[in-house]
């Protein structure tokens, strides 16, 4: 079955980037140029995903003005024969057919996935973490959408992480099938005591799901922080019919948390051809302080 449906949700509070985040969603926090939330979208189009839906919260408003026309702007750079400009916003609104639901309380990325109950229906679907962007050769969704393809069961991008920062995310049992593919049995949310740990594999940011989740979260009971916690419900599809999980070939950025904002603005901007020849001289010259 061709997955077309995605889901982005974006209605979390980014406490950790606190003040920034105050009056400004961390979704829309800019990587050298663009904002988080487009590489999240076009990585979802460029692995033939057509339809999202953005799980929004007030204040989030001007996610959907970036993906609306701006008319006027695209006017005004045309007056000034600004055609690169014009190049860079004109195909934005074009990029999918973009909706959007709000979450009115703010109880876990769980509960933000059960809004989209409606939009989905009953095809498996992908879904993209609204701060993590991943950048890479092939689309990581494409990967993951290529294994539900090959296994038909729900998949997880998962990355290698290191002790610390598991305690954060989620930890995974897995079992290598080959190369990047691993058969997943169990998973655990930010698991606090070493004997919990399962292994050092956890979810990043992008998983697919068949649509039996919904069902699954309307019991799942609030876990870490309080919150309904996606994971403990792909908990229970591991234990029963597993998952399959993919080590995706690019590189993550965590956009919800200072380090990640800056890693992910230096090493674009390394490469960004406007920008990376002075930035290369700006950093060799600043290493020399350090
Ligand atoms: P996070 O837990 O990283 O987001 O959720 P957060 O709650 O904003 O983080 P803090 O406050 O800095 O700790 C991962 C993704 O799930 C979304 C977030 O917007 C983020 O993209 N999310 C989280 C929701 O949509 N709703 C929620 O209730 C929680």
């Amino acid at each position: 079955m061709k997955i077309t449906k995605a889901v982005i949700p974006a209605a979390g509070l980014g406490t950790r980037i606190l003040p920034a985040t105050k009056a400004m969603p961390k979704e829309m926090l800019p990587i050298v140029d663009k904002p988080a939330i487009q590489y999240i979208v076009e990585e979802a189009v460029e692995s033939g995903i057509t339809d999202i839906l953005i799980i929004t919260n007030r204040g989030k408003g001007v996610i959907e003005d970036h993906f609306d026309r701006a008319l006027s702007l695209e006017d005004s750079l045309r007056k000034g024969e600004k055609y690169e400009l014009l190049k860079s916003i004109e195909h934005i609104h074009k990029l999918a057919n973009i909706h959007y639901i709000r979450q009115i309380e703010t109880k876990g990325l769980g509960h933000a996935v059960s809004r989209a109950r409606t939009f989905i229906g009953n095809d498996p679907f992908a879904v993209l973490y609204g701060d993590d962007v991943i950048i890479g050769d092939v689309p990581a969704t494409k990967e993951l959408i290529d294994a539900y393809g090959t296994f038909g069961k729900g998949v997880l991008g998962i990355k290698k992480v290191d002790e610390e920062a598991i305690k954060k995310y989620s930890s995974l049992k897995v079992e290598n099938i080959h190369d990047n593919i691993y058969r997943c049995t169990d998973m655990i949310e930010k698991p606090q005591k070493k004997e919990d740990i399962l292994s050092l594999y956890s979810i990043l940011g992008r998983c697919i799901l068949p649509a039996e989740i919904f069902e699954i979260l309307d019991h799942t009971a609030p876990g870490a922080g309080g919150e309904i916690q996606l994971t403990d419900a792909m908990k229970e599809l591991a234990n029963t019919v597993g998952m399959t999980a993919v080590e995706f070939s690019g590189r993550r950025y965590d956009m919800g948390n200072k380090l990640g904002i800056l890693e992910a603005n230096i090493e674009v901007g390394l490469k960004h051809p406007e920008i990376s020849e002075g930035l290369k001289a700006y950093i060799k010259e600043l290493s020399k302080t350090l």
